[in-house]
């Protein structure tokens, strides 16, 4: 693994998100363990795009029907949400993609921070089962694209196949 994470003073985040594929690969390719890699991968989302939040929740293994917080970066955060509830909830229920431009426009947000204005929460699934969902929140209003959605997906594709044995 490299020591120093290389971020292009770009501006276009497609080309950032191009530049940190073959590096993410690369941090998660030198460690076996998932809690160390996954936090290393909110690390590098974080500093590359500072964004508000960044952060894993998982399906909690309690059989609450719960999501509990995992590695994450950012402020202070709630660390259980139920099924359907939130973005995070609603993305784990209906198995797909939330992109939410303003937060105060979809019913049952939860604010961790009032500073959130903008969300996009992606489904991690392991062998087609949703096993937790990857966050992002921006302090900015509708700060999401389909490019964030595209390499987002991707790294909660990476995500989902480390190991969780
Ligand atoms: N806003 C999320 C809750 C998690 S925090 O943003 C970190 C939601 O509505 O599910």
């Amino acid at each position: 693994m490299a020591d120093e994470l290389f971020i292009p003073s770009d501006t276009n985040r497609k080309a950032i998100y191009e530049a940190l594929w073959p590096q993410l690969q690369s941090v998660v390719a030198g460690e076996s363990d998932t809690i160390a890699n996954t936090a290393n991968v909110m690390a590098v989302l974080k500093e590359a795009f500072s964004f508000l939040w960044v952060g894993v929740y998982y399906v909690a293994k309690d059989h609450s029907n719960q999501l509990v917080l995992g590695p994450f970066q950012g402020p202070l955060a709630c660390t259980r949400i139920a099924f359907g509830r939130g973005v995070c909830g609603t993305a784990w229920k209906e198995g797909r993609t939330i992109r939410v431009d303003d937060v105060d426009n979809f019913p049952g947000h939860i604010a961790c921070s009032s500073k959130s204005k903008s969300e996009l929460v992606v489904p991690i699934r392991r062998n087609n089962e949703i096993i937790g969902v990857l966050d992002v929140d921006s302090e900015h209003l509708a700060d999401f694209s389909e490019v964030d959605e595209h390499y987002l997906e991707q790294i909660a594709d990476l995500l989902g196949k480390l190991n969780y044995a």
